[in-house]
């Protein structure tokens, strides 16, 4: 079923995802949610796609958030409804188990920062904005801003962002860890998939396994955290790929995985 809000193509591995609604600068409207929600299944089902890169159509805006008339014709009931699923898709998402990286090529705000966040990396042109203004609308956030802005640039800047409302430039967003790398806008798509490749040479059950080591291990104890990086790395030491990647480093030459 083709798409009606996101643009969708693969190739050679690399989905590229591109939210496709600039006239409203790619606001989160429940059309798009739902189709990113099938996006992560795709994610994660198909075997041709080795991760993803995430980007909003049109000069200005990556997401400039959730769709403001949606939200203003919401009573209670529909409004924790709206939040619940985009949490469930930005979640899917997050734990589609490949690399996803948003290529954010202007305004992330509120939920365009929490769709971000939601990505394992993110790469900005030099022109984008990050904020949370939810609160200069009377509501706060509803995809996750609450819980992995703090996780991403610590307590005292997530609320200083979330109780300001106020956006914030690309460098600022690099000091404060809320992006990995500022590039050209011109170089954006390129560098986010050169950064995608350089991981999707590696091998991808041995990825899989950092991505689920670290969504996991940040919220339980040290303790069971350690077990579980234990738990994977000797899950991974049963792979073809563990074999492959030791036998082409005594071998001096480049490893070829399969993900088995
Ligand atoms: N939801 C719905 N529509 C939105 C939107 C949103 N979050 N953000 C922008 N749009 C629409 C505008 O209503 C406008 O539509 P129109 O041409 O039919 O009037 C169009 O996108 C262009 O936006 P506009 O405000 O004219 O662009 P701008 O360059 O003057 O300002 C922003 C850009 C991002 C500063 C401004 O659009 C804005 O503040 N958006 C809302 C950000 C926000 O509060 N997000 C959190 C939502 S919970």
């Amino acid at each position: 079923m083709p798409f009606s809000t996101l643009l969708f193509e693969v190739r050679d591995a690399v989905a590229t995802v591109t939210i496709n609604r600039p006239d409203k600068l790619n606001a989160l409207n429940g059309a798009v949610i739902a189709e990113l929600g099938d996006v992560a299944a795709r994610l994660r089902d198909e075997r041709d796609i080795g991760g993803a890169i995430l980007t909003g159509a049109g000069p200005k805006a990556f997401v400039a958030g959730a769709d403001i008339g949606e939200i203003a014709a919401q009573g209670p009931v529909d409004g924790k409804a709206r939040s619940l699923e985009g949490q469930r898709v930005f979640r899917a998402l997050e734990r589609c188990g490949k690399p996803v990286i948003a290529a954010v090529n202007g305004f992330a705000l509120g939920g365009g920062c929490e769709l971000a966040m939601a990505c394992h990396l993110r790469v900005a042109s030099e022109g984008a904005r990050f904020g949370q203004p939810e609160v200069k609308l009377g509501i706060g956030p509803g995809y996750g801003g609450t819980v992995r802005l703090p996780r991403l640039v610590g307590r005292g800047r997530a609320l200083e962002l979330l109780l300001t409302g106020q956006l914030i430039d690309a460098q600022e967003a690099y000091r404060i860890g809320l992006v990995n790398r500022v590039v050209p806008g011109d170089r954006l798509l390129a560098e986010s998939e050169s950064l995608l490749r350089t991981i999707l040479e590696n091998g991808p059950l041995a990825v899989r396994a950092c991505l689920e080591a670290v969504d996991a291990g940040l919220d339980i104890g040290v303790d069971e955290a350690l077990l579980l990086e234990a738990n994977l790395f000797g899950l991974l030491s049963g792979t073809a790929d563990m074999r492959e990647g030791t036998a082409a480093f005594g071998e001096k030459r480049k490893a070829s995985f399969r993900g088995e």
